[in-house]
């Protein structure tokens, strides 16, 4: 098999937050797939860094009142601690704010601009006076200017769906400073991506993209592509454009050029040589592991730019879902929301690479992290099936034999067998359907268990523990175990290592498949891998709540600081103007074409004829509630709110519910007690 030279990449971590399961997921995807390259006997490097650059990081580091570069530095740190103890084996893990980096982003950016892919002209945007800081889309809130919700983000409302420019919104707000932004002009830079319009209709011809991805782009492609702003105005934590003093890259752009800076400096350190890898027509291969919501960033701006600036591109970008715990969201609320060192502290890595592996495919699908299924499948498959094969037949070979394995074995057929997959599973693992693999590798142990059972080396050891026979069963099944081990190696590296003390080998290659341990002496046999109790899942879920209530709702800088910031006080007089109901859901029902909202009807109690009042509200709860779920419940409705017209049709009031967004949202439910059309005085 001819050797191949592989660069790989998982995508860059912010450097404001801590590493979640999410991340793990990612990293354990590429590192599988990384490990697998390497037992193959290829040259596959494996590079990544802190993504440290952007606004989220400069506001992060003024809030904990230090520089930016030193909480860069400490998280970096952190980041590079949580992936080794998962035994993410990078070769390197660098950062983005770096010496290789500005060089490159600096010569992309010339490149680009000489080649004429570089536009600039003048753009008008939200300026934070008091902060004296351009605010992003998420970065100002205020009432959307279609169905007048409150409290919407700047570039689209979550209650009726509407998208808009965030100077449109009613009433807008400095998310940062509270303060009301004003419009500002400045002079951004743009990379032209229009001009690549055919070269990433080549490059996505070429293999490069999932099925699922290809035709995200080719929607993208079709819808015609626009220019893509590549600067930032200071004050701004990243590299100064040459030549521009106040104008920053956008951390998009020396993001993914980051990839490259952390091969660059790998290269500094070794043999590795960076124009091998990066020039055009290279003949190694770069892939990027990357999750399904960067895929524009990976299969737009990035080939363009490399193609541009004359470098390759990549050979594929592969794209994965989003990790979900129990079947939702990840939610710091539930306690779902996991960081690795929460898992760290309480479980072992080796158990979540296996239940992942278990679990991934080569698709975009998202990746359900059952924590019942969890302990089950891992006790029952780890524990039950493949080390229990060790632990029956090894202790036999210890008493009766010194260790010694026979020289011949009772069943080559189950040995035979079991090689008989390995380029199947080989081939699983390449293409990423990890998940295949393993149920392979376990109906393999299920049938070497079984043979097991059926030669019953325990009753025949309890006649003669120096039974040729014996020897020869029990060094069937522990190389039968091994060979288990080799095509596990990929997910569980350090049981691999374990492995290979308790064999008394070197380590272990794919290759080794074909060889067998005969007349081998080996150590006594230690557990290798240890049940899960459901009470330490329990204490993860116990410390992942208590830490959420102490820390904001900030993932990754996605959203900055949660600190609480009332509306403007109001005179007694206003607030009596507001005739808040008791109202019993009656029905709830699905919106044809709206993500976020239901339709509620709601019976707030009789008028003074006895005819019964019943109201329609639309209510962007969709995401938290399940219809079948609403009809009988109590709630409380501004019942005197004039009817809106919204886009979904009419709304007649609105109903109180508190929560950050998304699963995390809870309806104000009165006390039993309470009977529709009370007032709530
Ligand atoms: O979405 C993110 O978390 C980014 N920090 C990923 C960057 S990947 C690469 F392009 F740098
Ligand atoms: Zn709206």
């Amino acid at each position: 098999m001819k050797q191949r030279k592989i660069l790989v990449t998982s995508a860059l971590p912010y450097a404001n937050g801590d590493i979640h399961l999410g991340h793990i997921m990612e990293v354990t995807q590429t590192d599988i797939w990384v490990r697998f390259q390497k037992l193959q006997g290829h040259d596959c490097t494996y590079v990544c860094a802190d993504d440290a650059h952007g606004t989220g990081i400069m506001l992060s580091a003024e809030s904990q009142d230090m520089t930016a570069q030193k909480l860069i530095n400490t998280i970096k740190q952190q980041h590079e601690q949580d992936f080794k103890d998962f035994s993410i084996d990078f070769d390197n893990f660098y950062t983005t704010h770096s010496e290789e980096n500005k060089a490159l982003s600096e010569s992309i950016f010339l490149a680009l601009k000489n080649n004429g892919h570089i536009t600039q002209r003048k753009i008008k945007q939200l300026y934070d006076p008091e902060k004296k800081l351009f605010l992003a889309d998420r970065y100002v809130t205020g009432t959307c200017p279609k169905c007048k919700s409150e409290d919407q983000y700047g570039d689209n409302c979550e209650v009726c769906g509407a998208t808009y420019n965030p100077s449109e919104l009613i009433n807008p707000r400095s998310a940062i400073s509270g303060a009301t932004p004003i419009e500002k002009e400045s002079e951004h830079f743009f990379f032209t991506l229009p001009a690549f319009s055919e070269m990433l209709i080549d490059w996505t011809r070429s293999g490069t993209l999932q099925n699922s991805v290809a035709n995200k782009l080719n929607e993208w492609l079709q819808d015609g592509l626009r220019d893509w702003d590549i600067s930032r105005d200071a004050p701004y934590f990243g590299f100064e454009i040459p030549g521009s003093p106040g104008k920053y890259f956008y951390v998009w752009l020396d993001a993914t050029i980051g990839y490259m800076a952390s091969f660059k400096n790998y290269c500094s350190r070794t043999d590795y040589d960076f124009d091998e890898y990066w020039r055009k027509n290279s003949d190694t291969d770069l892939y990027h592991f990357i999750g399904k919501d960067i895929i524009n960033f990976h299969t737009l701006f990035w080939p363009a730019m490399l193609s541009s600036a004359g470098y390759r591109t990549p050979t594929a970008i592969f794209a994965h879902g989003f990790l979900t715990v129990n079947g939702t969201k990840m939610s710091k609320s539930r306690g779902t929301f996991i960081n690795a060192r929460t898992y760290l502290d309480h479980l072992d890595p080796e158990h979540l690479r296996y239940y992942l592996a278990a679990k991934l495919s080569s698709g975009i699908d998202d990746l359900d992290l059952n924590l019942e299924d969890f302990v089950q499948r891992v006790n029952s498959d780890l524990v039950g099936k493949v080390v229990n094969i060790a632990s029956r037949c090894s202790g036999f070979i210890s008493k009766g034999f010194e260790g010694k394995l026979s020289s011949e074995l009772d069943s080559p057929e189950i040995i035979e067998e079991i090689q008989s997959h390995k380029d199947e599973i080989a081939t699983l693992y390449d293409s990423r359907d990890y998940g295949k693999a393993i149920r392979i590798i376990m109906l393999l142990a299920d049938k070497i268990n079984q043979y097991i059972n059926e030669k019953q080396p325990w009753v025949i050891g309890k006649d003669d523990k120096t039974s040729p026979e014996l020897q020869k069963i029990c060094s069937t099944g522990v190389n039968a175990f091994r060979l288990l081990i080799i095509l596990l190696k990929p997910v569980l590296p350090a049981t691999a290592l374990k492995t290979e003390a308790f064999l008394n080998i070197p380590p272990l290659n794919w290759a080794d498949a074909n060889l067998l341990l005969k007349s081998h002496t080996i150590n006594r046999f230690e557990p290798l891998v240890t049940r899960i109790e459901m009470e330490s899942v329990q204490n993860m879920i116990t410390e992942t709540k208590k830490a959420s209530g102490i820390e904001d709702e900030s993932i990754n800088g996605s959203k900055e600081s949660a600190t609480i910031r009332f509306e403007p006080q109001i005179e007694f007089d206003d607030f009596k103007k507001i005739d808040l109901r008791v109202a019993k859901i009656t029905a709830a029902e699905l919106v044809t074409g709206a993500d976020k909202l239901l339709q509620l009807t709601l019976y707030l109690g009789s008028d003074g004829e006895g005819q019964p009042i019943y109201r329609t509200v639309l209510s962007g709860i969709k995401t938290a509630y399940k219809p079948k779920d609403l009809a009988g419940k109590l709630t409380v409705v501004v019942a005197n709110l004039k009817p809106r017209k919204m886009k979904f049709g009419l709304s007649e009031g609105m109903i109180l519910a508190a929560g950050p967004g998304g699963e995390d949202i809870w309806l104000i439910e009165p006390h039993d007690g309470a009977s529709p059309g009370m007032r709530i005085t």
